[in-house]
């Protein structure tokens, strides 16, 4: 293991006031938001869209990495160069979903395990010669009547650390992704226990896997009540819970905290973060891995404006704006308007 690479990726990764896009929507996934702004979904339009993402010039200012799928990494940027090649030459960091998807878990009805282990040394090594410098894998687990169940806690901590450690072999750092959806209608105590519990079965697997913690990256959920709740918590009250939570669950080596949206809107997402960081100074970075709360209002406007980018990239580069000034707790509401 180099473990010196990994340190060096990894903090790249979080590097002052840049953060990840998560643009690796699985082709299902990328086929129902194209939908949804009245775009047919192809080959040639996923690649159309993430293209015409990549090519925003300021980009590189908020964005230190981008994960990729699997298709759009073997596919070209505006240049026609190889769109690995295209990130790199901007100082902006490939890298890709691993996992092959949360597929329903033997005996327990509505609870899922992220696969992927079959192949993945071989895949890891093929996408770390394309370029790739790190990778992803979403465990997902929902809270509900008694779930979520010990099973799918301990079979997602045993997966992710067992991919963690075959990307960090091949020289990928790994970004551990265990999220507690938003669905549900429970409250954000219940969101807050069920995910110290999950942390914590993921570093114990960690552990025993010889997972390298400074070289990994962690991607959560923040503490926030169910969608189906009746009380949503104010800013504060999620930046506060979801600071308790981290500093209590997660081991001080890891370099940073990279947090998915997970269905929230843009401005509650960046609004999170930025509360966050004022809460400083923690031991980890505190940054984005932001999947829709980068994305929504861009990708609706390509949609309204394919010939004319001008738009679409004025509306991605106010949302890397905001996300980048939320990395030093310097957002407010008003710069929004
Ligand atoms: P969201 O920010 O849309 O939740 O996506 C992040 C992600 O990559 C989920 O795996």
């Amino acid at each position: 293991m180099d473990t010196d690479l990994l340190e060096e990726t990894a903090n790249f990764l979080v590097g002052p006031g840049r953060g990840i896009l998560a643009a690796d929507e699985s082709n299902g996934t990328m086929s129902k938001r194209l939908e949804a702004v009245g775009v047919s979904s192809s080959p040639e339009s996923r690649n159309a869209y993430r293209a015409n993402l990549f090519a925003m010039p300021t980009m590189s200012e908020a964005i230190s990495g981008v994960i990729l799928y699997d298709e759009t990494i073997r596919q070209q940027a505006v240049d026609g160069t190889q769109i690995p090649d295209y990130l790199t030459a901007r100082n902006v960091l490939p890298g890709i979903k691993v996992d092959t998807g949360a597929k329903q878990l033997a005996g327990h009805e509505n609870e899922t395990v992220t696969e992927g282990l079959d192949g993945l040394r071989e895949r890891c090594a093929e996408y770390f010669s394309m370029g790739a410098r790190f990778a992803k894998w979403r465990a997902v687990i929902r809270i509900g009547g008694d779930l979520p169940s010990d099973a799918c806690i301990s079979t997602n901590a045993h997966a992710l650390a067992r991919y963690a450690a075959i990307c960090q072999e091949q020289g990928l750092v790994p970004i551990i992704e265990p999220e507690v959806l938003m669905e549900g209608e429970h409250s954000a105590q219940r969101c807050f226990e069920v995910t110290a519990l999950v942390l914590d079965a993921t570093w114990d697997a960690c552990k025993t896997q010889g997972v390298y913690l400074p070289g990994a990256l962690l991607k959560p959920n923040m503490v926030l009540p169910g969608k189906g709740h009746s009380q949503r918590s104010d800013v504060e009250t999620c930046a506060q819970m979801t600071i308790d939570l981290l500093h209590n669950h997660v081991p001080k080596d890891i370099p940073g905290i990279v947090f998915l949206s997970g269905g929230q809107s843009e401005v509650e997402a960046t609004a999170h973060l930025n509360a966050m960081n004022n809460m400083g100074p923690h031991p980890f970075e505190l940054s984005y891995s932001y999947g829709r709360a980068l994305q929504a209002s861009t990708l609706k406007t390509w949609a309204e404006n394919q010939d004319d980018l001008s738009k679409p990239h004025s509306v991605f580069a106010h949302r890397c704006k905001m996300a980048h000034l939320a990395r030093f707790g310097n957002w407010s509401e008003d710069l929004e308007a």
